[in-house]
This record gives structure tokens, C-alpha cells and sequence, in this order.
């Protein structure tokens, strides 16, 4: 009886062993961090995925240019390390844009009011901004002016008037 022929394993299918790492999804889409479980998020963000909208500002918990959302709330990306987001959604500036391209309400506010001076501090305003309407859908000046993000151009008259636009644009309301 023939000795049937030795099947090859088919070449278009390649073996790679499960790789060790920190899953997490960012702006909808899904990563998986094999690095050092203790880079800060921040230079992930910036410097592996390019996603540069979230700023380096002080690096010491202080200006809010780094902000994002982590599981919807407002977190500080240059004090966070890529161990302690673990299975975390997060939300860069980036994906405040919706999927069909429209801008969000703040954004828009912020182009309505005006409100880029330099334009450094402004994705972790922006952020911030979400988190703040999130839980206050009307804010007061009050709860704008608690917000600890810096704004050294002064620009903050302009992101107070923003936020309270999109606030409006939000509830569907007019005054
Ligand atoms: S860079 Fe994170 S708070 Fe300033
Ligand atoms: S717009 Fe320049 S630091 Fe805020």
C-alpha cells in the first residue's frame, strides 16, 4: 500500500505564542502594552501610539494638560502607570470626536467661543470639561472655576463661556 505524501502545514498560517501584557481599549479601539508595566501612560499615549493631543505639560499633577477620561472619568495620564489602567476604557481628545466625524458639543463650543489662545492647555480643558458635564449638566462659574487645569495665556473667560454653551447645546436648551 502507498505511503500517502507528507502534509506541509500551510504557510499562510503563522504561529505566534500568547504575549504577556496590559490590555486595554483606548478610544474604542483595543491595545496591548508588552512594555514595562510601570511607563507612564502619558508617554504611551504620546510617544507609542502618536496620540499627542493629550499634553505634557508639568508632569507633577499640576497644569491638567494631560487629562483624559478612565472609564468616563477625568484622570491625570502623566501620573497614572500602564499597570493601574488594566482592562480600562479610556478617551483621549481624540475620541471626543463622534464616529461619524462630528465634532462634540464642546468642541464646537470651543470654536464658537473662540476659546484657543496658544491652544497648550486645551485637550486637558477639554477633558475636564466632559467629566464636569458629565456630572453637572449645568454647571456654575463656580464649578468651572474648581476645575485644576492651567491655562497660562489666560483663556479662561473664553473656556467658561464654552462650557457653558455646550452645556446649553446639551440639554437642548436655549438660555
Ligand atoms: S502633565 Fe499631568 S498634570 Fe501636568
Ligand atoms: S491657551 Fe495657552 S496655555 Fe492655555
Amino acid at each position: 500500500m502507498p505511503v500517502p505524501p507528507v502534509q506541509k502545514p500551510p504557510d499562510t498560517i503563522v504561529p505566534v505564542k500568547p504575549r504577556q501584557g496590559i490590555h486595554l481599549a483606548i478610544n474604542g479601539e483595543p491595545y496591548l502594552h508588552t512594555g514595562d508595566p510601570d511607563m507612564p501612560l502619558l508617554w504611551y499615549l504620546r510617544d507609542v501610539l502618536r496620540l499627542t493631543g493629550t499634553r505634557y505639560g508639568c508632569d507633577r499633577r499640576q497644569c491638567g494638560a494631560c487629562t483624559i477620561l478612565v472609564d468616563g472619568k477625568r484622570a491625570l495620564a502623566c501620573e497614572r502607570p500602564m499597570r493601574t489602567v488594566a482592562g480600562k476604557n479610556l478617551t483621549t481628545v481624540e475620541g471626543l470626536v463622534g464616529p461619524d466625524g462630528a465634532l462634540h458639543e464642546l468642541q464646537q463650543a470651543w470654536i464658537d467661543e473662540d476659546a484657543v489662545l496658544c491652544g497648550y492647555c486645551q485637550p486637558g480643558w477639554l477633558m475636564a470639561a466632559a467629566d464636569l458635564l458629565r456630572q453637572t449638566p449645568d454647571p456654575s462659574d463656580a464649578d468651572i472655576n474648581a476645575l485644576p487645569n492651567l491655562c497660562r495665556c489666560g483663556s479662561q473667560p473664553r473656556i467658561r463661556r464654552a462650557i457653558h454653551r455646550a452645556a446649553r447645546q446639551l440639554r437642548g436648551s436655549s438660555t
